[in-house]
């Protein structure tokens, strides 16, 4: 079970949350401090997308859809379905080939090279490949967003070994990727998405290198993280997974996108 406590509200509703994380009844590797700020009309649209990479074939076909502020959906599909090239148009490191996307009611076409930055900080991404840099420890990876933003590193020192702690990375903060588990990396890149509070968080594959019972808990901090505000896209073909939440899928066949809710 997640705790959850609520402190005090600014402009945009900021909610104090303390999640401590359990499983079965039993206490779990630690505790996070968050403060997740909730934004209202927060929302990704795709009307009629269409994507090809280079001169190929369209991987992505008229392809239109909603993240709605805090939803929840899988978005699933064969191997080469299109489901990270998705995730890439929605972390707008991919431009459409065709049709419309809205990021937080802004036109992605709209979007200079410098905003991008300030609105991809809304977004966090776990990657399918984790992305950690090997020449940094977990520590490091996780804070590496802030500190890009010139923050006081005594400003989130205490956050960063929290969440580290919570998703079971407290002994393992001090060690360079490379000596990490497929499943340590996976959680160290789960830590460095949420640590600056995303409205929107997109996972691809986050449960793909872990066992059964870390997959469950980390559907479980996906869920809260919902709960509190955040919408979620989880890339997955994990059946079990999906079996659990009773949750939108998005499924992706031959290039185009069903929707069943
Ligand atoms: N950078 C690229 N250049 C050319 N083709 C690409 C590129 N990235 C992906 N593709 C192709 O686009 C299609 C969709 O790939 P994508 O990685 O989005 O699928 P996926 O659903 O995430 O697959 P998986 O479940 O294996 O992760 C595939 O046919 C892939 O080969
Ligand atoms: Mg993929």
């Amino acid at each position: 079970m997640v705790k959850a406590s609520l402190g005090s509200v600014f402009a945009e509703r900021i909610l104090y949350v303390s999640l401590t994380m359990t499983d079965q009844g039993r206490r779990g590797p630690g505790c996070a401090w968050f403060v997740i700020p909730v934004k209202v009309g927060a929302v990704i649209q795709f009307e009629n997308v269409g994507l090809r990479y280079g001169m190929g074939t369209e991987v992505l076909r008229d392809v239109s859809f909603q993240v709605p502020p805090r939803s929840f959906q899988f978005l699933t599909g064969p191997s080469g379905a299109g489901k990270t090239t998705l995730l890439r148009l929605l972390f707008m490191s991919l431009k459409p080939t065709r049709g419309l996307i809205s990021v937080f009611g802004k036109d992605r076409a709209r979007i200079s090279p410098r905003e991008l930055p300030l609105m991809r900080r809304r977004i966090g991404v776990v990657f399918q490949d984790f992305r950690l840099l090997d020449h940094l420890t977990t520590y490091e990876n996780v804070a590496l967003p802030l500190r890009v933003r010139g923050r006081d590193e005594a400003s989130y020192r205490q956050d960063v070994i929290e969440l580290l702690k919570w998703v079971g990375l407290g002994e393992r903060m001090h060690v360079l990727p490379p000596v990490l588990s497929g499943g340590e990396k996976q959680r160290a890149a789960i830590a460095r998405a949420l640590i600056e509070q995303p409205d929107v968080l997109l996972a691809d594959e986050p449960t793909g290198n872990v066992d059964p019972p870390l997959a469950r808990r980390l559907l479980r901090l996906f869920m809260e993280l919902n709960r509190l505000g955040t919408a979620v896209v989880i890339a997955t073909h994990d059946l079990t997974l999906m079996d659990q939440v009773d949750a939108r899928r998005m499924v992706l066949t031959g290039g185009r996108l069903d929707i069943y809710d």
